[in-house]
This record gives C-alpha cells, sequence and structure tokens, in this order.
C-alpha cells in the first residue's frame, strides 16, 4: 500500500494557490511522493504551469496564456485569489519544478493542457526538458489530448504516458495499450475494483483524479490502485501510515 503514487493535485491545492512553487513545496511537506501539474505554452514558446487557458480566475488578468510572453506571466500575482498571505506567487516555469523533483523523488505528473490549444511543439518542448535534467523514470506526461500522447510516446518511449478521460471507455486498458500509454489517468467515479485488476493483467495502472474524501481513497486503496490524484495529499498520507500530521 505505501508504494501508491501520492500525487498531489495542482501542488496541495487544498492549501495553497494551485499550480504554485509554494503549492508544490508545501505538497512535499505534506508526504506527497507525486505532483500533478498543468502545462501551457507562452507566447514566447515557454512552458508554464496553470491550470486555465484564461488568466482571469487565478492571476486576476482577462487575457489568455499564450498571448503573454513569460516574463509578463511572471509579473501577475497568482496567489492573492487564494488568500492574503499567497500575495505575489508567481506562476511557475517548467523548469522550476525539474529543478525541485532534481533535488526529490517526487514524481511528476505533467499534464499536458492543450486540448482546447493545441500548442504545436509542446510536446518536444517538454520532452527536451524532462531529457535534459535526466528526470525520465520520474515524469507521467497525461493529457485528455491523447493523439498529443501518442507523439509524445513516438518521440520519448522511455518516458510514461497516461491517458486521462472522465466517461466510460470501454476497456480503457486495450486503448490505452494500442496508445503505447502505460497508466490510467480516469475521473475517480469511473473505477471498478475488477477493472483495476482486468488493467493490471495488461501492465496498465490506476492513477485516478481528484479524490479528497477518506472513503473513497480508502476503496481506491483497497482496489489496488498505483497512484490517487488529491487536493490533500495530508489525508492520504495519513492513511498509508508513512507521515504524521
Ligand atoms: O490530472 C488530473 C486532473 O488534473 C485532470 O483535470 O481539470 O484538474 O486538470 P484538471
Ligand atoms: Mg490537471
Amino acid at each position: 500500500m505505501n508504494r501508491v503514487v501520492n500525487f498531489a493535485h495542482r501542488g496541495a491545492s487544498g492549501y495553497c494557490p494551485e499550480n504554485t512553487m509554494e503549492a508544490f513545496e508545501h505538497a512535499l511537506q505534506l508526504g506527497a511522493t507525486g505532483i500533478e501539474t498543468d502545462v501551457q505554452l507562452t507566447k514566447d514558446g515557454k512552458l508554464v504551469l496553470i491550470h486555465d487557458e484564461n488568466l482571469k480566475r487565478t492571476a486576476g488578468s482577462d487575457r489568455m496564456v499564450q498571448e503573454l510572453t513569460a516574463k509578463e506571466l511572471r509579473q501577475l500575482d497568482a496567489g492573492s485569489w487564494f488568500g492574503e498571505e499567497f500575495q505575489g506567487a508567481h506562476i511557475p516555469l517548467l523548469e522550476e519544478l525539474l529543478d525541485l523533483a532534481s533535488q526529490n523523488s517526487v514524481i511528476l505528473n505533467l499534464e499536458l493542457k492543450n486540448s482546447m490549444i493545441p500548442y504545436d511543439g509542446m510536446e518536444e518542448l517538454v520532452i527536451e526538458a524532462v531529457r535534459s535534467r535526466g528526470l525520465e523514470e520520474q515524469v507521467v506526461i497525461s493529457s485528455f489530448n491523447h493523439y498529443s500522447l501518442v507523439r509524445c510516446h513516438q518521440l520519448a518511449p522511455e518516458i510514461r504516458t497516461g491517458i486521462l478521460y472522465i466517461e466510460g471507455l470501454y476497456r480503457p486498458w486495450d486503448y490505452a495499450l494500442s496508445l503505447g500509454a502505460t497508466a490510467l489517468h480516469a475521473y475517480s467515479k469511473a473505477v471498478q475494483p475488477e477493472w483495476v485488476r482486468e488493467a493490471a493483467v495488461s501492465g496498465l495502472v490506476y492513477h485516478p483524479w481528484t479524490v479528497n474524501q477518506e472513503e473513497e481513497m480508502k476503496s481506491l486503496l483497497q482496489a489496488g490502485v498505483a497512484g490517487i490524484i488529491t487536493d490533500y495529499p495530508d489525508k492520504l498520507a495519513r492513511l498509508q501510515g508513512i507521515h504524521q500530521v
């Protein structure tokens, strides 16, 4: 049970503004062994970590991420919306999180946010960044854009990929195998214990999201998932008995 990866969703987003270094660092303090984050591309071709394509909700500007340069994005306040004490938190570059991962053994779940906006060339940039730091084994790339996952797998078969999906895919392990993926990033309500077992026979693992209730965490651990994506990594760590808060 202790080997289940405790993925902090957008960092410890239950306690800190999502997708900030503050959220990532706090996640590690709370016992996360993985970090899920959302990757987008700036106007000047830099990889940044933010969930929405529009900046309004978390950074107070009614512009799109792709319309601003990394330098312009860095000047925005990505913390105040969550709490005054986080004022001045910035939108991180992927590089900053990779640096953090280089200093820890944390697994990174890099979700490419390229369904609404295709962000041409993003796959190459992500792979180059991961390879340049030798983090291939510490990374799983996920996306709702499965064409993009196939591209990642073709470019870097050594880096794991996970298909993101919400609703009832039939035998998703068969489908995932056909894409070269190794993980099923299923909406948590779309996971049945017998499917976890059947997927395992094909060598596929489940990383359900977003699981914030302890009862659901327990059921999924019992079912044999390989990772859980949660806003509250401390709750999962406590259940796993590897970290007391
Ligand atoms: O990666 C799991 C989850 O983050 C997918 O949905 O919208 O939170 O990025 P979303
Ligand atoms: Mg995400």
